[in-house]
């Protein structure tokens, strides 16, 4: 059974003390109001990582992620984090590939494979993301554009270490612009994905792959998404500062 989670990606946002008090609010909220089989992850900045992670140990619903890893064990990289580094503050899951760092940081195909492996060594769970320009989806060229990122990246992982990622599907024109894909529109890209991964490991291993939806998700439209065949939860970015909103999401299954 696939697992079906939420995510909040907290990008670069929040002061130390403001991302304790958010996540204790999740984390009472979760608590009392979320059941067994959602698995919940809080993505602070890298800064916040160990703090979040103390309040959210005694949590057996939440889970640490990081925004971002380096492709390196250790070494002469001024300002990188490892994965170990990671591991070792209680980081469970990392995301890889988001469309704002390939944007701003230029990250190529290969380096997020490497950044898979380096992860999935260490014992992280990759959250690999992909998604379509809005050029792209215009000129119907979407499924395309998705399937050549998984072939790209993903598709040179093992069947071992492909069983440790989860795939986040975020269209770029949908993130953080208010403007949500459709329901349906997740659900076709979502089956698309998955047959893709089919094709690629097996079809066992793809159904068993988590497919998070992200891209302006609240909890309007949640509930919806989330109904759909292939979809397994969602990865929120601006909603998942919102203790409340983030956790409706959450009830949204
Ligand atoms: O990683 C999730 C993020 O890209 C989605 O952002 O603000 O559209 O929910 P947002």
């Amino acid at each position: 059974m696939r697992k079906r989670i939420v995510a909040g990606n907290w990008k670069m946002n929040k002061t130390y003390e403001e991302a304790l008090s958010l996540v204790s609010e999740i984390d009472n909220m979760v608590k009392d109001e979320v059941n067994e089989d959602v698995t919940v992850i809080v993505t602070p900045p890298f800064p916040f990582l160990q703090g979040v992670g103390k309040l959210v140990q005694g949590n057996d619903k939440m889970h640490l992620a990081a925004q971002d890893v380096s492709e390196h064990d250790s070494g002469a990289y001024t300002g990188e984090v490892s994965a170990a580094m990671l591991k070792s503050v209680g980081v469970e899951y990392v995301i890889i590939g988001h469309s704002e760092r390939r944007l701003y940081h230029h990250e190529d195909a290969q380096l997020l494979y490497q950044k898979m492996k380096a992860a999935i060594k260490n014992g992280l769970k990759p959250i690999f993301c992909c998604g379509e320009p809005l050029e792209e989806r215009d000129a119907d060229r979407h499924f395309d554009y998705v399937g050549q990122q998984l072939k790209d990246s993903v598709s040179y992982l093992s069947n071992e270490e492909f069983d440790q990622i989860v795939i986040a599907y975020e269209p770029i024109w949908a993130i953080g612009t208010g403007k949500t894909a459709t329901a349906e529109q997740a659900q076709e890209m979502h089956a698309y994905i998955r047959e893709q991964l089919s094709r690629m490991f097996d079809a066992e291993a793809a159904y068993n792959c988590s497919i998070l939806y992200g891209g302006s998700c609240n909890p309007g439209n949640a509930q919806e998404i989330f109904s759909k065949k292939d979809v397994d939860g969602g990865l929120v970015g601006g909603a998942s500062l919102k203790s409340r909103d983030f956790t409706d999401i959450i009830k949204s299954f």
